[in-house]
């Protein structure tokens, strides 16, 4: 079946037909559709187009639909052009004539921009849930690692001790600020196109407020003409991916190298690990690999879908239809990526005594050594070099700072006395970081306290968010 066959004599080649379909993506949005349909059963009845009856008859038909699809018959196949004409097609399979009237005053191209809203809305609430939850294991990781410490690094190289669940907050607070931006993406798509017509409006009296509100959607879209056009909605969904998957590839990428034998400060499970064909030692963390790279691809729909809709003229082009390959592409691998890298986090094990053993770098204390001379008086920039003579004194001899005897640290500044060698202990220099935010124990503790509350407010938004979208099912084909 063809929505469009009036006006031509030819049918279509068969190449570009089969170029032209969306039915393989669209499938995704199926749910989306029938709820929308429904939507616009309901505004067709309002508005006088459809009796009573008919009405009836359509959404029993599209909840009919709708159960099947769920206990997995697809009512689509690869004959339909798209989502739409699937329904059109079963609807009047169903119904018979009167399925033609629903798509009165309506067109395809506000349909898929209901769709992709609705779908979007539905995935950020999905990915929103699998970052919570993401988050909670980080939470419980820091708890079971309050007391153990590592070294801290910058450039890559050892910098200073910190407290391992310090670490693992700190991915948890960028996470946070994912899961805020998903939520505004969530609320700028928040418009519904229904009733916006192919491009100028509709003339048939249906109620836009009426069906923005039976599809859950906090009000209808503004301007006609900018609905049909617009995929901001999608970039800004995939500029937030891409947020997120940057921040998962380097999570990865640190767990990759501390899983080294040359770091050795984690073991990773073997659920998450493949070996190699050739070399029967391996035991490659290809999970983690595979999320680094995840990265890439989210990237790249940011830039392919900015690439088609750059220079496009308004309104409605062909183009757009590519959109589905960026949203649904990585709407539906998203939560899958989140989800892998929470069960790589789960079962991770840490080595306490690889990190014991690197904590031994006494370098990893330099600073805490210029600070005793700045507490001591010292302007801080002197206590710097001096500390890098003793640094440099350290080298040439080939031995520990705490190993420098008095006499020569004198020589290096008076300051220093027998209290000097108390400083060799990762633990009071960690405990000294009280500042807000800092690694001291009782500043991470406070840490986890806000984590806890932060993830409770999450969750909050995703129950009620999906409770919404429950509702609309309910107030469309109630029960
Ligand atoms: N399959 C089309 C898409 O996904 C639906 C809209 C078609 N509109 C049109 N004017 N050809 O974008």
């Amino acid at each position: 079946m063809k929505l469009w066959g009036g006006r031509f004599v030819k049918e279509p080649d068969k190449l570009f037909l089969e170029f032209s379909s969306s039915i393989e993506l669209d499938a995704y949005l199926w749910r989306e559709e029938l709820l929308q349909n429904a939507a616009y059963v309901r505004a067709l009845g309002r508005a006088g187009i459809l009796s009573k009856d008919e009405e009836r008859l359509l959404l029993k038909a599209l909840h009919e639909l709708y159960l099947e699809a769920a206990s997995g018959k697809a009512f689509w196949n690869k004959d339909d052009e798209d989502i739409h004409t699937a329904v059109e097609r079963s609807l009047s399979e169903k119904v018979g004539e009167v399925a033609f009237k629903v798509h009165a005053g309506r067109s395809r191209n506000e349909q898929i921009v209901t769709d992709l809203r609705l779908y979007l809305k539905r995935r950020i609430v999905d990915i929103n849930e699998a970052l919570t939850f993401l988050q909670q294991k980080l939470i419980r990781l820091a708890e079971e690692n309050i007391d153990n410490l590592m070294p801290g690094y910058t450039h890559l190289q050892l910098a200073q001790p910190v407290r391992v669940a310090h670490h693992f907050l700190s991915w948890f607070f960028m996470l946070k600020r994912d899961f805020d931006r998903f939520v505004s993406a969530f609320k700028k798509m928040d418009f519904c196109p229904l009733g916006v017509g192919a491009l100028a409006g509709n003339s048939i009296g249906v109620d836009r407020e009426f069906m923005a509100e039976l599809l859950g959607f906090n009000q209808p879209t503004y301007n006609s003409m900018e609905t049909v056009a617009d995929r901001d909605f999608v970039l800004h969904f995939l500029s937030q991916a891409s947020n997120l998957s940057l921040h998962l590839s380097r999570f990865s990428e640190e767990l990759i190298l501390w899983s080294t034998t040359e770091f050795g400060f984690v073991e990773i499970d073997e659920a998450y690990a493949t070996g190699s064909s050739l070399m029967p030692q391996k035991k490659n963390p290809d999970s983690l690999e595979l999320i680094r790279a995840y990265c890439g691809r989210v990237l790249g729909a940011w830039v392919q879908l900015a690439t088609i809709l750059k220079g496009l003229p308004l309104t409605y082009n062909r183009d757009l239809q590519e959109d589905r390959r960026y949203a649904v592409g990585i709407a539906e691998s998203l939560p899958a990526a989140i989800t892998i890298f929470t069960g790589v986090v789960s079962t991770l094990k840490l080595k306490t005594d690889r990190l014991n053993q690197a904590l031994q770098n006494e370098y990893l204390l330099a600073t805490d050594i210029a600070d005793y001379l700045v507490l001591k008086g010292m302007p801080f920039r002197k206590a710097h070099e001096a500390v890098g003579k003793l640094i440099k004194l350290c080298e040439q001899r080939k031995i520990k700072p705490s190993e420098l005897g008095l006499e020569e640290l004198q020589k290096l500044s008076p300051l220093f006395d027998r209290d000097y060698y108390g400083l060799f202990d990762a633990l009071a220099s960690v405990e000294k970081k009280v500042s807000s935010g800092g690694t001291a124990k009782a500043q991470v503790l406070d840490q986890i306290e806000r984590a806890k509350d932060l993830t409770v407010r999450q969750q909050d938004w995703v129950e009620s968010q999906k409770e919404k979208l429950s509702q609309i099912f309910k107030s469309l084909f109630g029960g």
